[in-house]
């Protein structure tokens, strides 16, 4: 495990990474998206039928056009000021530029309530994460759901891997070149379980993410109800 990193160099590694983000998801260069994971993010979320959206961490925002493109009034909030920047042009839906931290300090982004607030791919921090899963709490329309979709904690590929710990992510595998490594904040799956219990939610659901041909388990989706 790598050490001695915090949730503001993740903040630091999209700011240098956000271009090279835009060239991967505008050329569909991560298969795993394509043949699974945006629709099962989308399905989940859709399932709901919900109002209003908080796509929180929303990138350059394909999720938000999607919803949109079924009705779904969204509100997309992301850290990194060229990704924010390049959804808007994309659509003009609404986005705002603010880290969780920003949030999490009180800066008054959020007014409203939502049917679904969702993370794809987009809790990544050791501090943050819990922090924000409680903040979030106050945004949701009563009966509302908190959507994550993150890589499965049960991925042979952490098999190793007992206890949490920073990861970096060194983009090794993509098609082209990202500036920065990105740390990353791994949570064993009974890590996340006592972690939406102890926050007050539900675990609703979970569903595996696989790939359609050869099966292998790609991330999963927690759906989380407040506790009465
Ligand atoms: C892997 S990308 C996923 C983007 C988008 N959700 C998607 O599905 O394409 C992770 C996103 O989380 C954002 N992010 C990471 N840390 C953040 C923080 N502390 N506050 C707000 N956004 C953050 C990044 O800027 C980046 O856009």
């Amino acid at each position: 495990m790598e050490k001695n990193f915090t949730d503001q160099n993740i903040i630091a590694s999209w700011n240098q990474n956000s271009q090279a983000w835009i060239t991967t998801l505008d050329n569909g260069y991560i298969e795993s998206r394509k043949v699974a994971t945006n629709a099962a993010i989308l399905e989940a979320v859709l399932r709901h039928h919900p109002r209003k959206v908080l796509d929180m961490g929303c990138g350059e925002g394909w999720l938000c056009r999607q919803l949109d493109d079924q009705g779904v009034e969204t509100l997309g909030i992301d850290c990194a000021e060229t990704l924010i920047a390049n959804a808007a042009d994309k659509r003009r839906l609404r986005f705002v530029c603010a880290s969780y931290e920003q949030l999490l300090e009180g800066e008054p982004v959020v007014t409203e309530k939502f049917e679904v607030i969702v993370f794809n791919y987009a809790l990544f921090g050791e501090a943050h994460t819990p922090a924000i899963l409680q903040l979030v709490q106050h945004w949701l329309e009563p009966g509302g759901r908190v959507i994550i979709q993150t890589l499965d904690p049960q991925h042979p590929a952490f098999a190793d891997r007992t206890e949490a710990g920073w990861i970096q992510e060194d983009w090794a595998a993509m098609q082209t070149v990202y500036p920065s490594a990105m740390p990353w904040f791994y949570r064993p799956l009974p890590d996340w379980l006592d972690l939406f219990e102890q926050l007050g939610y539900s675990l609703e659901n979970t569903t595996p993410v696989a790939h359609p041909e050869h099966k292998s388990r790609i991330s999963v989706i927690f759906t989380l109800v407040k506790s009465k």
